[in-house]
This record gives C-alpha cells, sequence and structure tokens, in this order.
C-alpha cells in the first residue's frame, strides 16, 4: 500500500501544497498552511479497473418530488426565524459563526426553551461544564425539561449516540472543540474541523435531525477553516457586532433554505439576548438636539431599511497634518467627500480635523450614504445643525452630483414611518416615487449644490415661524 502522504492545505483558501510556506502562494495570506491528509486518489474518472454502474433509475422527475413532508422548527425567535428563512429546516446543519463572546452559545441556550415545549433538545458542549450550562440556563430562564446536555468531545461518539438516543434539535458548540480519534491533528485543525463536520452533516441527513453548529471565526472575521465548512453546511449564519456595543446583528451568509438578504437584530442584556423589532426606534433613541453634523440616512439591510444617525465633527486641528478618523464608514470614502465639497463648493477643511461616527455600532458600507455625510460635513464646518426631521440619502459622484440609490420607496416609507417630514433624495429617483401620496415632503436635487439649498430653506422656515 503506498505511505499515505501529508500535504499543507491554506485555511483561508483551500490551496494544497506538497511543502510549508508562511506564505500561501495562492492567496497571500501568512502562516495558513496546515497539515492536511490527502483526499484518496482511486476510482477518478477514468479508471479502466472500475466496473460501469448505472443509476438510471435513481433520477427522479422534478415535478414527482415529494416537499409536503418538509418541516421547519419555528425557534420562538422571529428575528432568527427570518434569517433561517421561516425557521429550522428538519435534517438540515446550520453553521453559526461569530467571534468568541459575541452571544452564540446565549442565543442557542435561550431557543432551547422554546424547542423544549414541544421538542427533545440535546446541547452538546465541549467548551463548558454541565454545571456552567445550568448556571447560564438559570440566569437565561431556561428551565425546559426537554433540554438534554452531553458535555464530550468525540464526533464518533457524539453521532452514535445521536442514533441510539434521536433528539429532534442537536446544538453542538463548538466544532473547534470537537474531534475524530483516527486523525492525529489536534482539534480546530482543519483537517479535525472538516471531517467533524461531515461527520455531522452525514448525520443529520440520516438521521434527519436539525444540527446546529456554532464556529468561531478568527480574527480576520473568517471561519476557521472557512472553504472546507461553509459548502458543507447548509446555512451559515454570521453573529457581528463591536463586543463593548450590545447590538448584535445576525446574518445569513448562505441557506440554502432560504435568502440571504435578511439580518436580525439583537441586544445583549443582563438576562440574555433580546430581539429589536424596530432597529431604526433603538439607533434614533437619544439624538442630540440643535448640533450641528448630525444627520439621520436610510441604509439597507438585505431587504430591510434602518435608519442610522451619522455624526461628524469638524474642529480646528491641533497637529501638524490635520487628522481624519471614522468609524462604520470608509475612510477613502469620507476623504472623497471631502474633496468634492472642497473643488465644487468651495468649502475649506485643510486644517481642521475630521471624525465621523455612524451611531449604534452599524457600518454603512452603501453609496447611498453619501449625500448624508456630505450634508453633516457641511453643517459641522458652517456649524448650522440640520432639522432632526429630515433624513437624506443619495450617492455622490466626484462632479457633485447626486446619483440614484436603490430601493427608494422603502427607504422614504420607512423615514415616514419614523415620523421624518423631510426626504432629500436624488432628483432621479422621484420617477421611482409617483403614483403614492406620501406625508413626508420629498425634495429631489440634482446636485449638493441644490441639497445645501434644501437645507437652508429648512432652517429659513424655521427661523420664521419662531419669529
Ligand atoms: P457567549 O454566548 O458565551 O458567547 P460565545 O458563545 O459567542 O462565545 O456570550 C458571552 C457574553 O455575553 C459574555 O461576555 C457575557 C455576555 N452575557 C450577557 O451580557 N448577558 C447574559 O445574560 C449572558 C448569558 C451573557
Ligand atoms: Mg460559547
Amino acid at each position: 500500500m503506498p505511505k499515505s502522504k501529508t500535504i499543507y492545505r491554506c485555511t483561508d483558501c483551500g490551496y494544497e501544497s506538497a511543502k510549508w510556506n508562511g506564505k500561501c502562494p495562492s492567496c497571500g495570506a501568512w502562516n495558513t498552511l496546515e497539515e492536511d491528509i490527502p483526499l484518496p486518489t482511486g476510482n477518478r474518472c477514468g479508471n479502466a479497473q472500475r466496473n460501469p454502474v448505472d443509476l438510471s433509475n435513481q433520477i427522479t422527475a422534478l415535478r414527482d418530488i415529494d416537499t409536503t413532508h418538509d418541516v421547519r422548527y419555528q425557534t420562538g425567535v422571529g428575528e432568527l426565524d427570518r434569517v433561517l428563512g421561516g425557521g429550522l429546516v428538519k435534517g438540515s446543519i446550520v453553521l453559526l459563526g461569530g467571534e468568541p463572546g459575541i452571544g452564540k452559545s446565549t442565543l442557542l441556550l435561550q431557543i432551547c426553551q422554546y424547542f423544549g415545549k414541544s421538542h427533545q433538545v440535546l446541547y452538546v458542549s465541549g467548551e463548558e461544564s454541565a454545571k456552567q450550562i445550568k448556571i447560564r440556563a438559570k440566569r437565561l430562564q431556561v428551565n425546559t425539561e426537554n433540554l438534554w446536555v452531553l458535555t464530550v468531545t468525540d464526533a464518533q461518539s457524539i453521532c452514535d449516540t445521536l442514533a441510539v438516543n434521536r433528539p429532534d434539535i442537536v446544538i453542538i458548540d463548538s466544532i473547534q472543540t470537537m474531534q475524530m480519534e483516527e486523525i492525529s491533528s489536534s482539534p480546530g485543525s482543519l483537517t479535525q474541523v472538516r471531517e467533524c463536520t461531515n461527520l455531522f452533516m452525514q448525520t443529520a441527513k440520516q438521521l434527519d435531525i436539525p444540527i446546529w453548529i456554532v464556529g468561531h471565526v478568527n480574527k480576520d472575521g473568517a471561519i476557521a477553516g472557512p472553504k472546507v465548512m461553509e459548502h458543507i453546511v447548509d446555512a451559515v449564519l454570521h453573529f457581528e457586532g463591536e463586543r463593548n456595543m450590545s447590538y448584535r446583528i445576525l446574518r445569513a451568509v448562505k441557506n440554502r433554505y432560504g435568502s440571504t438578504n435578511e439580518i436580525g437584530v439583537f441586544e445583549m442584556q443582563d438576562n440574555g439576548l433580546k430581539e429589536v423589532p424596530n432597529p431604526s426606534a433603538m439607533l434614533l433613541d437619544g439624538r442630540p438636539q440643535n448640533v450641528s453634523g448630525t444627520c439621520v440616512t436610510c441604509m439597507m439591510e438585505g431587504s430591510r431599511p434602518i435608519l442610522a444617525e451619522i455624526q461628524v465633527l469638524a474642529t480646528k486641528s491641533g497637529f501638524s497634518a490635520p487628522r481624519r478618523q471614522t468609524q462604520g464608514f470608509d475612510y477613502s470614502r469620507m476623504i472623497i467627500l471631502i474633496a468634492v465639497l472642497e473643488k465644487h463648493l468651495g468649502l475649506f477643511y485643510g486644517t481642521l480635523d475630521v471624525y465621523l461616527n455612524v451611531v449604534g455600532g452599524f457600518s454603512l458600507d452603501e453609496p447611498a450614504g453619501d449625500l448624508a455625510v456630505a450634508l453633516c460635513l457641511f453643517s459641522s464646518l458652517v456649524d448650522k445643525p440640520i432639522s432632526p426631521t429630515t433624513t437624506a440619502f443619495g450617492e455622490v459622484g466626484l462632479g457633485g452630483e447626486v446619483r440614484g440609490i436603490s430601493h427608494i420607496r422603502r427607504r422614504v416609507l420607512e423615514a415616514e414611518r419614523m415620523g421624518f417630514t423631510r426626504c432629500i433624495v436624488p432628483q432621479s429617483c422621484l420617477q421611482e416615487l409617483k403614483g403614492s401620496t406620501y406625508q413626508i415632503r420629498i425634495a429631489g436635487v440634482r446636485n449638493l449644490r441644490q441639497a445645501f439649498s434644501v437645507l437652508q430653506k429648512d432652517t429659513q422656515t424655521k427661523e420664521t415661524k419662531t419669529d
């Protein structure tokens, strides 16, 4: 028998190499090549020894495939059900990824309470002792009779137990602690993670049991061994958020049973994660009054419009080269917008430090936020507050023009719902808004100059009103 050779595989891109390198020759990542066992090469296409197998009788017409018994378990958490595409599908395997400490174990333990009403749930933990789980469950008020705990890390024995025990739902916390005896590498290595995931996948399909797998992400935001894991499982959910902020966003990165556009918003409280059904209200809570440099914009998170406040502080610099800093917004994009304002509107930021923040720890990474950022930059420079009931969205081009954006109707309706009275939108989007009546006053603008004059008109009317 030929000796099985060791190969080295990149944990980021899956590149295979016969010898170890500090840097992956394919994707350029450092220190990502890990020891692995090559896949068997026998029985590949063109092997003359192989007898042909006819599987014609297994070909099925699409119309004959029965989906009437497709079961979805509700989780009791609306935000989670939405991200899953309407609930947890029986026999599916879902990977819940996120940084350590973000709340993965908390969320999964919380949903056990609802599952436990009518299903048997097995919580397999390789990270915490049964006692620790019990203490956490108490804190989360999880006291269902149907929750069972197993604290082992041997993947094969777990699957054997599942075959005998047959729970309705299984949670594996976490895949990085699971191991298979036959594989010599340590738990959490690429080979262990891949083989254990494969084993759980086969078990989920064979026994028709849904399995949740918790996966920690490394510092770059990728699940350890991302390529090998993400394609095996049915759905990949990412739990995101700043650790020091209480908001958490659950995002579907892959979903074989639903859309990847949906997000769920949660808040971490003393007694676990709470759903935030109205994120716009949460984000706008506690807005400062009569302060220059703040404006609200509407961003799309998948198909969901969310209003977020942008704050800019342009202040006299004490440094030889003025500082620019952003949080939740692309740094280079802000520099470009400053350049546009300087070139086309004659404003001058050369001696000012500029700080930008998107409130609530959200990141605004779509061009639709440009207009509100430009308005904030202007407002902070001239030190005139923007009316708190004004919102703006549109992309700003290098010529200072305001360009069209997607989902304009949804954004306008969300702004209207949240009580805004004035909405500055790209002129080219007005056509799309025709046909309905809105309570909110809509101003279409072609360029930044027009947008600023809308702001000034707003301030003037307010001044005349107060007179
Ligand atoms: P955890 O679910 O253990 O994170 P993960 O499984 O993703 O590693 O979350 C732990 C954090 O959540 C911890 O820092 C404390 C915080 N937390 C609360 O704020 N409230 C709670 O009720 C619980 C259970 C945890
Ligand atoms: Mg955990």
